[in-house]
């Protein structure tokens, strides 16, 4: 009888929106996907700040945003700072009097200030945000300590502020993206661990029953991350700023790039795909395509990466069978990067018509395509013949960037827009115009810099290998050098591009932030009924 009642509402045309409604309910309690689905696909709308301050569901503890906006604020001012650096150094490469002839403002000892930066300042930072922002939305509940979050914060920028002193002074390991030295390097490990501490500690004192799959992913790149730093680091102090690596010669060449790679793999991966698995589903208003797929691909991803980093070192000293187990792990590679990629994209089915009005979701939808291109390109870069000729050329230097620009950055860009009007109890950013500059200004750059460096990789490498009749080389390095010289000019207008995008950022963050008040501020921080992220 109540089947019969049912169905015979249900045949009412004006009832078919509650039958759709209905469907998508039934999808929500299929008890494979609930406890999933529910806690991301929450239906409601940006919530508004007199909604936060009114309303009856706001149960009396509150979320630690202090410190997510302390990050969130940081990310765009190494962001800034970062890129800008990155586009005086490429500046450097095009003329090279802007070196002045000092040391500590060449070229040499600005690239890893930049490296540092931008990976773990402006990466770092939007990692930590991020990660601190989901993680007490998924569990509904505040992080486990307020104290140990803040020394996170103030001794990540401690460890920053740190770099951008030792560096340019010339004190490095010499290790590429490990070279601060150990007072740092320590200082470091103790603010990750503790940020393991907050993270883990949360997680354990969710009021949810199952942890949403982007955490895993945020959990994953804590734990790998502490490990490659900690093994990478062993070192021999010989004074305060000097030490030595406790590895030598091929071992210490394979244990840098097991560090290297998985730098790569999970701090500038594994980490940016628990953002991806978080602010792509609420910023299209849809679950996540496939949670079965995201748990293959996380399990696949971890088991996988790890064995990827002799890639770095073919044509080396290090043994022959490590080079090509190295090769073909990276060739497998592509399949667990590409189901990611493929998860985040088929998420918006039936919300494309999204991005022609919705420039955060451009930002996080195009961040996905570029993350497919260089875990496309990183594969064929790891056959070896391939690499015999990118390796040492720009092309490597483009594929970096691909990741770098199109990947990180953008990801990291569109959660900031998503947060930051929620984190300040503000229904949108100041100006959804300057977005969408924002959005151009970064893709125009991200394609310029890396379609230059793609014709400058093959010209060099061609231009290296050629070789006369008689079997000298047909070119020197100079010519090379020469050829090179258009392609570093589009490098560095391209990244001015970017870094113009970041200024329009800063600008619209910080009229959001201006137009909030310390009473919509604090409604937005309260814990909703469970279900609402
Ligand atoms: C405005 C944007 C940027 C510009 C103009 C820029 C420019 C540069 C330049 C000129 C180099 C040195 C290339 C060489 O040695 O030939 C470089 C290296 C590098 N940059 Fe950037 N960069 C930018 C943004 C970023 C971002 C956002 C990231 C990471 C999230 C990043 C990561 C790196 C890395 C990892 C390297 C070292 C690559 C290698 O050793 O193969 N860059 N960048
Ligand atoms: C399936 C995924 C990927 C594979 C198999 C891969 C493979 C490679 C290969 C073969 C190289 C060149 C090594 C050399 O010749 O020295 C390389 C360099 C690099 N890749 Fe990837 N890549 C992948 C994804 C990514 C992503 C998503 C990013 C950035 C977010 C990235 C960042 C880098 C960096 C920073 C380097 C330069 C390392 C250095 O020499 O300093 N890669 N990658």
């Amino acid at each position: 009888m109540g089947n019969f009642a049912l169905t015979r509402r249900m045949e009412r045309p004006q009832n078919q929106l509650l039958k759709a409604l209905t469907q998508v309910m039934a999808r929500c309690n299929d008890p494979l996907l609930s406890p999933y689905l529910r806690p991301i696909f929450n239906p409601n709308k940006t919530p508004k700040p007199w909604n936060l301050r009114m309303s009856t569901a706001i149960s009396p503890t509150a979320y630690n945003y202090k410190v997510v906006r302390q990050f969130a604020i940081m990310t765009v001012v190494w962001g800034i700072l970062g890129m800008g650096l990155g586009v005086f150094i490429a500046s450097q490469l095009v003329w090279p009097e802007l070196n002045f002839g000092l040391p500590w403002t060449s070229f040499g000892r600005l690239r890893p200030l930049h490296t540092n930066l931008v990976i773990f300042a402006f990466g770092g930072c939007a990692l930590f945000a991020t990660s601190y922002y989901v993680v007490q939305r998924t569990c509904q509940t505040r992080l486990i300590s307020d104290s140990l979050a803040a020394f996170t914060f103030w001794g990540w920028q401690a460890v920053i502020v740190g770099a951008i002193i030792t560096l340019p002074m010339g004190f490095t390991t010499t290790k590429e993206y490990a070279e601060l030295e150990w007072p740092l390097a320590i200082l470091l490990a103790i603010v990750w661990v503790t940020y393991g501490l907050v993270f883990f500690g949360t997680i354990v004192k969710r009021k949810t029953k199952h942890i949403y799959v982007g955490n895993w992913f945020y959990g994953a790149f804590i734990v790998v991350t502490a490990m490659l730093h900690i093994v990478n680091h062993m070192s021999l102090p010989v004074s305060l700023f000097k030490s030595y690596s406790a590895y030598s010669g091929a071992t210490d060449a394979m244990i840098q790039w097991w560090y290297g790679h998985n730098a790569v793999g999970f701090f500038l991966t594994t980490g940016f795909l628990g953002m991806m698995y978080y602010f792509v589903p609420k910023q299209a208003e849809r679950p996540i395509y496939s949670y079965r797929l995201s748990i293959v691909h996380f399990w696949a991803l971890i088991t996988l990466y790890i064995w990827a980093g002799p890639h770095h070192l073919h044509y080396t000293a290090l043994p022959d069978w490590a080079q090509s187990l190295g090769m073909a792990m990276s060739i497998i590679l592509l399949a667990p990067s590409w189901g990611g990629m493929i998860n985040g994209m088929m998420t918006l089915s039936g919300a494309w018509h999204k991005l022609r009005t919705d420039p955060i979701l451009r930002f996080l939808v195009v961040s996905l395509a570029f993350y497919g291109m260089s875990t496309f390109e990183g594969p064929m870069m790891a056959i070896k013949t391939v690499n015999s000729l990118s390796h040492y050329t720009d092309w490597t230097i483009g594929h970096v960037h691909a990741g770098a620009l199109g990947w990180v950055a953008m990801i990291s860009i569109g959660a900031i827009y998503h947060m930051i009007p929620k984190l300040f109890g503000r229904a949108q950013m100041h100006s959804t115009g300057l977005i969408n500059t924002h959005f151009w200004l970064a893709t125009i750059g991200t394609v310029l810099y890396i379609a230059s460096m793609w014709v400058n990789g093959i010209t060099q490498g061609l231009m290296w290998r050629a070789i006369n009749d008689d079997g000298t080389l047909t070119y020197s390095f100079v010519e090379a050098l020469q050829a090179s010289h258009p392609g570093f000019i589009v490098r560095a207008l391209g990244g001015a591009f970017f870094a113009t995008g970041m200024l329009f950022m800063a600008y619209n963050v910080f009229r959001t932030v201006r137009a909030s008040n310390p009473a919509e501020a604090e409604a937005a921080e309260q814990i909703a009924v469970v279900g609402a992220h």
